[in-house]
């Protein structure tokens, strides 16, 4: 809620000024004083609506826990992006550095909705991800193995949202449940295909490599899509 003494400072702002002339010109036998007590008022609506709609402290810190995850990921699909294209696997490169992008995007997305939900969202420091990788086998099994570890993550996140009562985090988050869907399953298709191939680590990793980008799996989410 708006203190009086803060009612100069709203006066400041654009929005509020554009109040008060749209008053002044309304209502010209207003005194200053009578106009900037109903600005005052319409102040407070403003700031009870705000605060109504405003994130927990709750939520809002993990939510940054999530942008810290986000962005975490990013780096290790970089750190992956690079490994493979000094091992000759552009195929793989280009796919983890796309890959790096989104989760990079997935990272901004919090960061807006933090900070339009009134809280503050913080750029994390990140420890350093796994720089070498014996093949690309366990490359895509650290892959999965932290895919799915996001998804707990979202999934605590989902929870503790119910407990806050905060439906409208609830609703944002359903776009990563989605999401984590698809990234688990599409790391698990790969995974299958690179234990097909098995010992064959000549044409076998050759074609791979070749073909990667045009690997997509089909998750639970095409179903519902009537994609299958
Ligand atoms: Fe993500
Ligand atoms: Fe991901």
């Amino acid at each position: 809620m708006i203190l009086p003494n803060d009612l100069e400072d709203l006066l400041e702002l654009d929005l509020f000024l554009d109040i008060q002339i749209g008053l002044g010109l309304f209502f010209p036998k207003f005194s200053l004083n009578q106009i900037k007590g109903v600005n005052y008022y319409l102040c407070c609506g403003y700031e009870t609506i705000k605060s109504i709609n405003m994130i927990s402290q709750r939520i809002e810190a993990q939510l940054n826990e999530q942008v810290k995850s986000e962005a975490f990921s990013s780096q290790l699909y970089l750190a992956m992006a690079s490994w493979a294209e000094t091992q000759g696997f552009e195929g793989v490169a280009a796919f983890m550095y796309k890959h790096s992008e989104e989760e990079r995007a997935h990272m901004l997305k919090l960061i807006k909705f933090v900070n339009e939900r009134g809280g503050h969202a913080i750029v994390p420091a990140l420890e350093a991800p796994t720089s070498k990788f014996d093949s690309l086998l366990p490359l895509f099994e650290e892959l999965l193995s932290h895919e799915m570890e996001i998804t707990n993550k979202i999934n605590e996140l989902v929870h503790a949202t119910l407990e806050e009562k905060d439906y409208t985090t609830h609703n944002f988050l359903q776009w990563y449940v989605s999401e984590q869907i698809e990234e688990e399953a599409l790391a698990r298709t790969i995974l299958d295909k690179l234990r097909l191939i098995g010992d064959d680590k000549g044409s076998g990793l050759y074609m791979f490599d070749r073909d990667i980008t045009g690997i997509t799996a089909k998750s639970a989410n095409d179903a519902t899509e009537g994609t299958v």
